[in-house]
């Protein structure tokens, strides 16, 4: 008997795995084009070139953009012209994968080739029960960076035009002045975006990752905000002197990675006071794998991404390993047990069904 979501199990599955494994290469040569920009070089090139043409604009070594084309045609990714030696983009892919693509996606091949690169012994050797726990952020050095990649644009377009103005009550108060903490604010992307539509309210972005706050500082400096800061913690230890200090805490693809949530939340809880408002967007999910197939189309590369970063980040620092998986039966249930009032809860707009938001207020 078929389970669910599985229509035919009895064929024979010989052709199956091999698509799979098949797109699994070439992901891995979609990840090599966008890491080094070929793409964007042959889409600018815009007349079928030759590899010879293709490697001397991109300044690279004509025998390995050969190699890498022949992947890259045979997949059905390039396009060959009827010369048989020039290779083009057809129009239809170019915002799909350049890096100044509208909808760029082979961006995501690279987040899976670097989390691998970084993290597949390491995960591969906690599985056994007597090995370690999990990883360490010093694991992936150039993981913010990647992560950054899947919500930058959103955050650019759509967090202060789309997602803010479902709360209008919240909406009014940035426009009027409050008080804002950005939680595992990352290299501070939504906190300058807030801070740059709202400037009679103050944001302060905390992060883990020092190297995270740095690069935010810059950011702000660059675009001459006044009304941002940014340091280095942990958010489920926040100084002691700041209790009540908040009225708005934002929590953008944190809640998922945390090791402590429940201490996080009730840090949150603390320095927000009666009444604060806690927006948290995460990868949208649902909390049992079987409500997963067919109905979330990113599933498996979350749960991918997941069981590479997320995952063993939390359980490597003695952490609960929600998983980015987690789902949103299970964020409901942990954050209306730390004592907030769900207010509204939905899939965030403009984010193609990955992302779910939960916007709470202290109870
Ligand atoms: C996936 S990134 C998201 C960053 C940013 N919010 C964004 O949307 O681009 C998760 C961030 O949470 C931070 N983080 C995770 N646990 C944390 C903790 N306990 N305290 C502070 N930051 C934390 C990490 O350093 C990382 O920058």
């Amino acid at each position: 008997m078929a389970s669910k979501g599985e229509t035919d199990l009895s064929g024979d599955f010989g052709p199956q795995i091999e698509e799979t494994i098949q797109h699994g290469f070439a992901s891995v040569m979609i990840a090599m084009g966008y890491d080094l920009g070929l793409f964007d070089v042959i889409a600018e090139l815009s007349v079928p070139n030759s590899s010879e043409e293709i490697a001397a604009a991109a300044g690279m070594k004509e025998r390995y953009i050969r190699e890498w084309l022949g992947a890259m045609v045979t997949a059905k990714i390039v396009s060959i012209d009827s010369t048989g030696d020039k290779y083009f983009l057809q129009a239809n892919r170019v915002p799909y994968l350049t890096k100044g693509g509208s909808c760029n996606k082979s961006y995501a091949a690279s987040l899976l080739v670097n989390l691998t690169k970084d993290g597949f012994e390491k995960v591969k050797a906690s599985f056994p029960t007597e090995g370690p726990a999990g990883t360490s952020y010093d694991d992936y050095p150039g993981r913010s960076d990647h992560t950054a990649k899947f919500g930058n644009r959103w955050i650019k377009n759509h967090l202060v035009n789309s997602f803010i103005p479902l709360f209008p009550e919240l909406k009014n108060q940035l426009e009027t002045g409050i008080t804002v903490i950005d939680l595992g604010c990352g290299k501070g992307a939504s906190t300058c975006a807030l801070a740059r539509a709202f400037p009679r309210s103050t944001f302060h972005g905390v992060d883990y990752l020092e190297v995270n706050c740095q690069g935010a500082k810059r950011q702000a400096e660059e675009e001459s905000l006044k009304n941002c800061k940014f340091s280095a913690g942990d958010i489920s230890k926040l100084p002691d002197d700041i209790s009540g200090n908040f009225q708005y805490a934002f929590m953008n693809n944190v809640f998922h990675d945390l090791a402590h949530p429940m201490t996080c939340l009730a840090e949150i809880k603390r320095i927000l006071g009666p009444g604060g408002l806690l927006s948290i967007i995460d990868c949208h999910g649902y909390s049992a794998i079987k409500d997963n197939i067919d109905r979330v189309p990113a599933a498996v590369n979350l749960y991918s991404a997941s069981l590479l970063g997320c995952l063993p980040l939390s359980l490597g620092a003695g952490g609960v390993g929600l998983g980015a998986m987690c789902g949103v039966e299970k964020i409901t249930e942990i954050v209306t047990s730390a004592g907030f009032e769900m207010l509204q809860s939905g899939l965030v707009p403009e984010f193609r069904s990955y992302r779910h938001y939960f916007h709470c207020k202290v109870a």
